[in-house]
């Protein structure tokens, strides 16, 4: 139908956590979302329509240590008026960095997503830099810092792949069309 809208996916996190390169990986291409060593590249919100089945919007990462308050309050602005009328995003996709603690921004963006009624995923990033035998332990960690479900927390590693398939079937059960929805 030509007024129909795909369902939408956010990508959202700290600078460098790596948005960019989980977008990348999940759709098979190496440049589609511009991946930088330079932290807060991704000013903007970019949008990637995946085949007509779902759009991917990646959001521009927050925690720069040395910019000016300005920005940081873009970051704001930029973010609320992207999800003040959305009724198309399905799922916000919140990317932490396996190693780390999650911090308050962490915890205010779920709080946030959580008071609109957005439905929200975790993703553990760079798995890779961890010993796989700490994984686990670290996933269920982050979960309990944040106040979710170990489930919703997944491991994820641009580098291996490793919990790509993971991420696309959580991203697919969330954005299929409920019953008696689909045309
Ligand atoms: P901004 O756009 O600045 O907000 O960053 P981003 O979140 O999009 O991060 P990006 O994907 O650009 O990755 C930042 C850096 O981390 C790059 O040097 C990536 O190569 C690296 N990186 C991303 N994901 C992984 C991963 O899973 N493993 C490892 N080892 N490095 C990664
Ligand atoms: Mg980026």
């Amino acid at each position: 139908a030509p007024h129909q809208v795909e369902p939408e996916v956010c990508f959202c996190g700290r600078s460098n956590v790596g948005k960019s390169s989980l977008i990348n990986c999940l759709t098979n291409r190496k440049q589609l979302a511009r991946v930088s060593s330079t932290p807060g590249r991704t000013q903007l919100i970019n949008f990637f329509n995946i085949q007509d089945r779902v759009v991917f919007a990646d959001l521009p990462g927050y925690g720069w240590a040395k910019v000016p308050k300005q920005m940081k309050a873009a970051w704001g602005k930029t973010v609320q008026e992207y999800l003040h009328d959305r009724p198309q995003l399905s799922v916000a996709i919140l990317l932490v960095d396996i190693r780390r603690e999650p911090r308050d921004e962490e915890r205010n963006l779920l709080a946030w997503f959580a008071e609109q009624g957005r439905q929200c995923l975790i993703v553990a990033t760079k798995s890779d830099k961890l010993p796989s035998s700490k994984v686990t332990a670290q996933l269920r960690g982050i979960a309990k810092s944040l106040g979710v479900r170990p489930s919703s927390v997944l491991a994820f590693s641009a580098l291996n792949k490793a919990g790509r398939e993971n991420v696309w079937s959580a991203i697919l059960g969330a954005t299929a069309p409920a019953d008696g929805e689909r045309d």
